[in-house]
């Protein structure tokens, strides 16, 4: 097993998170978004932002693969559920856990534009800063930059280890 080092801790995470909900709220005020989270990794990142949302909202889950139980990418998405709410004329905010090559959420983006949403965001609590710099990825509410290494805890897992941790840590040898 590989040793873990700490990255961001709970109350960092928490305060984060809380902010990003401020800025969703006065963005969508008089209006009832979708949150659609990319299940598994986003469940722990969903439950603490919707309940810093004071909007009417509805939550939605659709779940990719596109790693399988290694760190490395297929280059490939699929889509293993949903969703099943009509998302047409509607408000979605894509909520995820990771950006890391950008592959999955743009792959996302495009396969919803076909239901015709109102409006398409995206919500990530880790962006890699390598995926940001690129200009057809837009990623409109961002919880932390991120370098390289594979992160694990607060929903985020490898191999479907480590998701329960509260906090987020580097598996070592992996940056
Ligand atoms: P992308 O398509 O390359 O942006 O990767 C998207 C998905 O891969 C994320 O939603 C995660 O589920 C997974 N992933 C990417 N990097 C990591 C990591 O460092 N730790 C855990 N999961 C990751
Ligand atoms: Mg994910």
């Amino acid at each position: 097993m590989q040793p873990l080092r700490l990255l961001l801790h709970r109350q960092e995470i928490g305060q984060r998170v809380e902010a990003l909900a401020q800025c969703i709220d006065a963005d969508y005020r008089g209006r009832a978004p979708v949150l659609l989270a990319v299940l598994k990794g986003a469940f722990v990142f969903l439950a603490d932002l919707v309940r810093h949302l004071h909007l009417p909202l509805e939550i939605e889950f659709v779940r990719l693969a596109s790693y399988g139980t290694r760190t490395q990418t297929s280059g490939q998405v699929e889509l293993l559920l949903g969703p099943r709410l009509p998302l047409t004329g509607r408000d979605v905010i894509i909520v995820e856990d990771i950006i890391d090559t950008g592959l999955s959420v743009r792959w996302l983006v495009d396969y919803l534009e076909r239901q015709r949403p109102a409006t398409i965001r995206v919500c990530a609590l880790l962006v890699r800063s390598t995926a940001r710099s690129d200009p057809a990825l837009r990623v409109d509410y961002v919880g932390f930059e991120i370098g390289q290494g594979f992160v694990v805890g607060y929903g985020l897992d490898m191999g479907e280890k480590y998701r329960s941790l509260p906090d987020i840590y580097v598996v070592e040898g992996t940056a």
